[in-house]
């Protein structure tokens, strides 16, 4: 079976939509086989939204494999931001651009394996990070991040303690200042900020 960020066109679609509630917000998201949890909600994402301080977010936002959308569209529904969402994945692209029409948002969405087709640089840049794709590519993905963040820019990413959390803060302090901002169920939530650092 194809992982999920491959793109496999024989893989029989079956789109299911969802009712999600986050932060007493209601959002209509469709999913389908071959995207990352197509179940509903996963829980680190969801872990993630609640955790950000979202009055903060403002400027220009990348959602780093958005799947099929709820982190660029939860923080273009709740703030002024100029969001994008990127990913490999060309089923997800598609639902994501369904759940931005249906959710009533305005995101640029894109295909981009890694960064190849970023061209801005953001304030943020938030992700669900792709555990499947093995360490050296994930760690490749938050190193690369702070290429594309403005000096003052802030990485903010969910992982789970059995994925590697712990190694990912140590890797992460390299190039970034860390800060453990949730813990729940074994999601970390964390953030990286450049503070000014080229
Ligand atoms: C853990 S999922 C998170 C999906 C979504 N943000 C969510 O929270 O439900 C990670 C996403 O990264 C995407 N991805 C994997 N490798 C990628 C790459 N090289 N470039 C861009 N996106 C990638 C996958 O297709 C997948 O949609």
């Amino acid at each position: 079976m194809a992982h999920y960020f491959e793109n496999d066109d024989t893989l029989k679609s079956a789109i299911h939509q969802k009712e999600v509630i986050i932060k007493n917000q209601r959002f209509t998201f469709y999913t389908d086989n071959g995207v990352f949890s197509k179940k509903g909600l996963d829980f680190g994402t969801r872990t993630l939204l609640e955790t950000l301080d979202i009055d903060r977010i403002t400027g220009k936002v990348l959602d780093f494999g958005c799947g099929y959308g709820p982190i660029g569209i939860y923080v273009a529904q709740n703030t002024n931001a100029e969001v994008h969402m990127i990913d490999v994945n060309r089923r997800s692209l598609e639902l994501a651009r369904k759940n931005v029409s249906t959710n009533h948002v305005n995101v640029q969405v894109y295909e981009s394996n890694l960064y190849e087709n970023v061209k801005d640089k953001f304030d943020f840049i938030i992700s669900n990070p792709p555990i499947r794709v093995g360490k050296k590519m994930l760690y490749q993905i938050l190193e690369d991040a702070k290429e594309h963040l403005k000096s003052n820019g802030e990485l903010w990413i969910v992982i789970h303690k059995d994925q590697g959390a712990k190694t990912t803060i140590e890797f992460l302090r390299q190039f970034y200042t860390v800060e453990i901002k949730n813990k729940n169920k074994g999601f970390y939530v964390i953030r990286g900020t450049k503070n000014g650092i080229i």
